[in-house]
């Protein structure tokens, strides 16, 4: 039986309410064990007036360091707080600065895409190269998609003396533009080197618009043009650029961005403690960085909820009960904006306790894997049940085009796992349905 299960089995904790820390003065006279001496005056009814103290742990100034160093809704805006992600940053500046190809990052959702890019924007900018960012909207034609980017090209970039033509230029640019038009424009009148930035590119749906968007970046290879495209965005249908325009092959590098290492994942919670003012014991990291499998999302989530329930409990230290009210705090919240799947989840935590093993492996290697490969699970789970598992998620957990399976949020198999927590089977010989920090290699990949 594993700690968790020891340590969680008994009672599911509830998300607790907020209140203030028990700060019952010992009744005058009182005896040390709580027993009123005989001569101690009756103790004070209970007071009638609400007590300011119950809304301290608002105004906690750690509240707000905790919320600031676990932020989870912004990207990472400086390298320094960029955890795990030296090798990616090399592979993406060695791709698109040194050897000038178009570069793919792909990943689930959380696993850092765009704080990976915006670093790496800070880093070739240093070298003189110029960035434009944007993030795709569904919908967009590739005239659209491309206009913003050729409209904030700076006149630093522009050839001497064709600044007017070049606005000109710009004011004429047909709503119909093609890849062609689009080269042609660039070729005319660029001279510095250009990075554009889609983030976000699984956003446009139409198979038409990836496409044109392919030939564009083939085009602007064979133009030798020094402009290079970086695409961001979540799973491998981006792959589908590739599959659709092998040609395109040699000038892009593909980058899945993967997970950040079991010791990344250490440093940024205690990095982050340390700065929050706020201390996390062994157990508590332990159980946080399990669950994340690795996404900086999940651990940033996890840790600030865990932050919040310790100080709401008026707690000087994060334990693993906090850690677990933390992250059923932000599954709670995850369901709200979720609740198909979420519904899903819930059914299957509660019954099929049989199961609960199986499920958690597929939910795990999907976290960890972004996809999970039914030949793996099939021999890494016994009779049937890998088939069965993979059938219990339903429209939660899509098969792709390759034969792989993933959670159609990419985001939510660690919610899963957490669910799966506040329903251990209480059976002494069922499987363990968490995988100890220190075992999860055992899935053939270094968390
Ligand atoms: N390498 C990292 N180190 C620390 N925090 C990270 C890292 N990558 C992502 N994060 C944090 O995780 C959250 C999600 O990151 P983001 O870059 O928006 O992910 P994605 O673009 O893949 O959805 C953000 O709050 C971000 O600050
Ligand atoms: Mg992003």
């Amino acid at each position: 039986m594993s700690w968790f299960k020891r340590l969680f089995a008994p009672t599911p904790p509830v998300r607790p309410v907020l209140s203030a820390p028990a700060r019952q003065p010992l009744a005058q006279g009182s005896a040390p064990g709580g027993q009123a001496g005989r001569t101690a005056a009756p103790p004070p009814a209970s007071p009638k007036i609400r007590q300011g103290h119950t809304f301290d742990a608002l105004t906690d100034p750690r509240r707000r360091r905790v919320s600031i160093n676990f932020n989870s809704t912004q990207p990472v805006q400086n390298r320094r707080d960029l955890y795990g992600r030296a090798e990616k940053l090399e592979a993406l500046f060695d791709a698109v600065v040194l050897r000038e190809q178009h570069a793919l990052i792909y990943g689930a959702r959380g696993s850092g895409k765009t704080s990976l890019v915006r670093v790496f924007a800070d880093y070739a900018d240093q070298q003189g190269l110029v960035i434009i960012y944007t993030a795709c909207e569904p919908q967009q034609s590739f005239a659209q998609l491309l206009k913003p980017y050729l409209q904030t090209i700076p006149r630093s970039c522009i050839t001497e003396g064709r600044d007017v033509l070049f606005r000109d230029a710009l004011r004429n640019l047909s709503d119909n533009l093609t890849p062609r038009n689009a080269v042609d424009f660039l070729e005319e009148f660029t001279t510095r080197r250009l990075i554009f930035i889609f983030d976000e590119f699984d956003r446009i749906l139409g198979r038409e618009v990836r496409l044109e968007f392919a030939s564009f970046l083939k085009l602007l290879a064979d133009a030798l043009l020094p402009v290079q495209a970086v695409l961001v965005g979540i799973g491998g249908n981006l792959a589908d650029l590739i599959t659709d325009h092998p040609s395109l092959r040699r000038h892009l590098t593909a980058i899945p961005i993967g997970r950040i290492s079991a010791s990344a994942v250490q440093e940024m919670i205690d990095v982050g403690a340390e700065q929050a003012g706020l201390p996390f014991d062994a157990a508590s990291k332990e159980l946080i960085a399990s669950l994340a499998c690795g996404s900086p999302y999940h651990v940033r989530l996890f840790c600030a909820q865990a932050g919040l329930q310790t100080l709401r409990r008026g707690r000087d230290t994060v334990t693993s009960t906090d850690a677990l009210a933390g992250i059923l705090a932000a599954t709670e919240d995850w369901a709200l904006m979720s609740d198909e799947d979420a519904a899903i989840f819930r059914y299957l935590a509660e019954k099929n306790a049989a199961l609960h093993h199986a499920l958690a492996h597929v939910a795990r290697s999907a976290a960890m894997l972004d996809a999970v490969s039914m030949p793996h699970i099939v021999r890494e789970l016994p009779g049937g049940q890998a088939e069965q598992a993979i059938q219990a998620f339903g429209p939660a957990l899509q098969r792709r085009d390759d034969g792989q399976y993933v959670f159609r949020d990419s985001g939510a198999p660690q919610f899963f796992l957490a669910l799966l927590l506040t329903h251990t089977p209480s059976r002494a010989d069922t499987p363990d349905n968490v995988i100890p920090l220190s075992e999860t290699t055992r899935l053939g990949h270094v968390v």
